[in-house]
């Protein structure tokens, strides 16, 4: 039986006050939706189906390269009984066991989606509503049960009583399993008879009571997984509670941290034993770092990788490949295609860019490279640059292996500075160097003796004679 996981999350969210639709704002390194995806992804859904409606565009263009997930768009938000009605009348009947999730609520665990899933497919249940019992349930749907504690229905707060409201305080926390067969046989006696004119999709477990059908509820264990999403402060808590989530697995897994609560990890980034991650530290999107790396302070990779002894201090990069035992930063920046060979160094405000470093090679201070291949053991002196644009075009340096490049040297692409060249300081290269040449461009020096002494004695007695002219 194939499994289908249905994540609602056409709401608006007004009270994000945002222009873009709430379950795209982001949480950590992935929009709000992409959680539950996720969630529900490696609980073994084979099939999963976004509801999108507020701001579709931006809430499909998040899955456009995941082929395991469909959008259906509701274009009238009539409820969340009419939201799974237009999901069946768009992809067809239910089948197998079939989760509601919310896009929302980012927090809930693959491991309790999978129980919810257990639970219904060994009782045979039409439904199991996932519950809780919350200090406050202002505003959740309540679960009335009878008096042999089987669950009767599910009645929305303003459909309760006064009565209701204060003693039904186990509540629906949205989330549930139904059996996909029965549900698309029933879904239609839903009907938008109540305080708000929806349709309500917990209207099916008062339907399947009547019907005799078996429904059961489950109360959750860890109340924080259905966390729901509805403001830009509840967003940052639950960022904090991700944060803290994601960072014990990594301190258990054996990564040390100075301070935990300074680190922002992503969903889907590894790190390896004995790393130690340092405040300030952002690793992003598809970043994996190696044993024994020492991250951070104020670092920031994103979909960067890192592999096992290397140090990357005060850095920012973007789509790098770090080999082992390379040395980066205090403060480079290492942008798209910059691939550092093992055992290089690229030191204090250095910008690379679509450039590979041979092994053992030395960027130290102050450079920029870009469009470069560069060959093992080189030396760049401070201060030197590839000059790769000519306002129009980019163009390649290739420097070989052993090169020495003296301090200020630009080097004017395309441009070849052949094995074991050594170029003078401060020179423009703007011509071939050949394998174990000197290339030096400077305009010769010159050297005047006494010249300095004589020059500030005549200042001084100028000064002296009250005179403003200058010599
Ligand atoms: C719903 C439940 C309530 C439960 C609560 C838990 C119903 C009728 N009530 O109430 O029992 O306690 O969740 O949070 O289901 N959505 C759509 N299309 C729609 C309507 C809603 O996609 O037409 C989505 C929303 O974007 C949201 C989710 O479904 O992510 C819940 O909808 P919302 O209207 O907020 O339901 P609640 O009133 O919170
Ligand atoms: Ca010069």
């Amino acid at each position: 039986m194939p499994m289908t996981a249905i994540v609602l999350a056409a709401g608006e969210g007004t009270r994000m006050k945002s222009r873009h639709p709430k379950v795209a704002h982001k949480l950590l390194d992935r929009p709000l939706v992409w959680w539950p995806v996720n969630a529900a992804r490696k609980a073994g859904a084979d099939r999963i189906v976004v509801v999108v409606g507020h701001g579709a565009d931006e809430v499909r263009a998040i899955f456009a390269n995941d082929s395991d997930v469909e959008c259906v768009e509701q274009t009238k938000r009539l409820g969340t009984g009419h939201a799974m009605m237009s999901v069946r009348d768009a992809l067809g009947d239910f089948e197998g066991p079939t989760v509601v999730l919310y896009g929302d609520t980012p927090l809930m665990r693959a491991e309790t989606i999978a129980n919810l899933v257990e639970h219904t497919k060994s009782g045979h249940y039409a439904c199991t509503v996932l519950t809780m019992s919350p200090s406050d349930p202002t505003g959740y749907g309540r679960i009335k049960r009878d008096t042999n504690g089987e669950v009767l229905a599910i009645i929305e707060h303003k459909d309760c009583t006064p009565e209701e409201q204060a003693t039904l305080t186990e509540c629906n926390s949205g989330i549930y399993c139904f059996c996909g067969r029965r549900l698309s046989e029933n879904i239609d006696k839903i009907d938008n008879n109540n305080a708000q004119g929806e349709y309500y999709l917990t209207d099916m477990v008062g339907i399947y009571r009547e019907m005799g059908e078996p429904v059961s509820a489950l109360l959750a264990t860890d109340d924080s997984e259905l966390l729901g999403v509805n403001s830009r402060i509840q967003l940052a808590q639950v960022t904090k509670i991700m944060q803290r989530r994601i960072n014990e697995e990594l301190m258990a897994s054996g990564v040390t941290m100075l301070d935990p609560d300074q680190v922002w990890v992503g969903a889907e980034v590894s790190v390896g034993q004995d790393s130690e991650l340092l405040p300030q530290t952002m690793l992003w999107g598809n970043t994996h770092i190696g044993r024994d790396c020492i991250i951070g302070p104020n670092t920031r990779l994103t979909d960067t990788s890192v592999a096992d002894g290397a140090s990357v201090e005060e850095t920012v990069a973007l789509q790098t490949i770090i080999e082992a035992n390379v040395t980066v930063g205090p403060r480079a920046y290492l942008r798209p295609g910059a691939h550092l060979l093992e055992g290089s160094h690229v030191g204090t405000h250095v910008e690379i860019k679509n450039s590979t470093i041979g092994r053992g090679s030395k960027v130290p201070h102050l450079s920029y490279i870009g469009d470069t291949t560069m060959g093992e053991g080189v030396n760049i002196g401070a201060g030197s640059i590839t000059c790769n644009y000519d306002g129009v075009f980019k163009h390649h340096t290739t420097i070989g292996d052993n090169v020495f490049v003296g301090s200020d040297t630009m080097m004017v692409a395309p441009v070849t500075l052949g094995d074991g060249a050594l170029v003078g300081a401060s020179s423009c290269i703007t011509s071939d160097v050949p394998a174990g040449a000197l290339a030096v461009e400077r305009s010769e020096q010159v050297v005047l003796k006494g010249y300095a002494v004589a020059r500030m004695e005549r200042l001084k007695q100028i000064k002296a004679q009250g005179k403003r002219e200058q010599a």
